[in-house]
């Protein structure tokens, strides 16, 4: 079970900038986070300073997306982080172990005791903040939006679909990842395929309305899920489609990792700061039970093998917008 230490908050000013490139931004951009997190990690906030050892012996997993020590990409949020401190830091002492556990993709922990109270302690500090969102962007968010815009998505829950499965599932073209569920779902399309969209891709030469392409990848997606078609990020995206929920604007309505209705919206944030407005129960309406006790399984994505989770990817420009020091 994956349980939450409390998180340390910094107050800050981090700040919005809008997404240069296509895709999503502001505020379906910020449903997709609040969406991704609940399904991830039962809260529609990102959790930067928690740390523990991982579900599926990829070693340590911590921070917004589940950074694991046994996969390589914590190696990469330190490096990172290492830049903007110029190299001396509470991970330093780590170095040379997390350099080899990335490079073997060993989940062993020896030799890193003490490592969750560095990360906790690195938490402190927006410098951290910033080096989980450089590399969250650069493994997961970004290259979700560049597949969903080489694909000519147009929707909202398309290009959050998109997403949320990069987190889940990685975002390389790996059988299982986001790639190759993409090229699946594109060979599933031989004729014409037309629906209520308004929004018509052009696969293999053929017109496909986008929402019966994202239909069919989520049926793809569903084949490599643990609970295949029962999997909640594949319902509650198949629930919003049946909402005709395409493109978003202020609210959506959702299921939560319980099955049960309820609803998400950009008065509320993904981003855990004090003074921001965050209803807890915003995301589950009637349904609250679990939501708050992290009730969703977790794995980790990993940077070299089509991974299983992988806290999203997200990032939009608010993260590589936010304060370097
Ligand atoms: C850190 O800085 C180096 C040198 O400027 C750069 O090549 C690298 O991409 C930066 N980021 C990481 C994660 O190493
Ligand atoms: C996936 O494959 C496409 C071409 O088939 C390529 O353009 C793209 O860069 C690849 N993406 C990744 C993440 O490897
Ligand atoms: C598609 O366009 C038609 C005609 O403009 C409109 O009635 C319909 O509501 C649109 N559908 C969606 C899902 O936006
Ligand atoms: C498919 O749709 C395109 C227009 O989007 C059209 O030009 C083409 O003739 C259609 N093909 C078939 C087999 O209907
Ligand atoms: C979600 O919002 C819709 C539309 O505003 C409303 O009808 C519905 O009752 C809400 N659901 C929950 C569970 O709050």
């Amino acid at each position: 079970m994956f349980k939450f230490t409390s998180s340390v908050f910094v107050a800050s000013a981090f700040l919005f900038s809008n997404f240069a490139q296509a895709g999503l931004s502001d505020c379906p951009k910020n449903l997709a986070f609040q969406l991704t997190n609940v399904f991830q990690i039962g809260t529609i906030k990102f959790q930067y300073g928690n740390c523990e050892v991982d579900d599926d012996g990829h070693g340590y997993a911590a921070g917004i997306a589940n950074f694991c020590t046994g996969t390589g990409d914590a190696w990469e949020v330190i490096q990172e982080y290492h830049n903007y401190t110029g190299g001396n830091d509470v991970f330093t002492q780590y170095d040379k172990v997390l350099a080899q556990r990335a490079e073997d993709e060993s989940g062993s922990t020896s030799g890193l005791s003490g490592y969750c109270d560095a990360w906790q302690s690195a938490v402190t500090s927006q410098k951290f903040w910033s080096a989980q969102g450089a590399i969250f962007d650069k493994l997961y968010f970004t290259p979700s939006q560049t597949f969903a815009d080489n694909l000519g998505l147009k929707l909202s829950v398309s290009q959050a679909a998109l997403y949320d499965t990069a987190i889940s599932r990685g975002a390389s073209n790996s059988t299982g990842s986001l790639g190759g569920i993409i090229k699946s779902t594109n060979a599933a399309f031989t004729a014409n395929t037309s629906g209520d969209s308004n929004s018509t891709l052009k696969i293999n030469g053929y017109s496909v309305d986008e929402i019966k392409w994202l239909s069919k990848f989520l049926t793809i997606r569903a084949k490599y899920e643990d609970d295949g078609a029962k999997s909640v990020n594949v319902l509650s995206f198949q629930y919003i489609i049946s909402k005709k929920e395409y493109v978003w604007t202020h609210d959506i309505q959702v299921l939560n990792n319980e099955g049960k209705p309820g609803n998400l919206t950009c008065d509320n944030s993904y981003l855990p700061y004090p003074d921001q407005k965050i209803n807890s129960l915003a995301t589950c309406g009637d349904g609250c039970e679990g939501i708050d006790g992290y009730s969703s399984s977790h794995s980790s994505a990993s940077t070299k093998s089509s991974g299983l989770f992988a806290l999203s990817a997200a990032a939009l420009g608010v993260f590589a917008a936010s304060i370097l020091f």
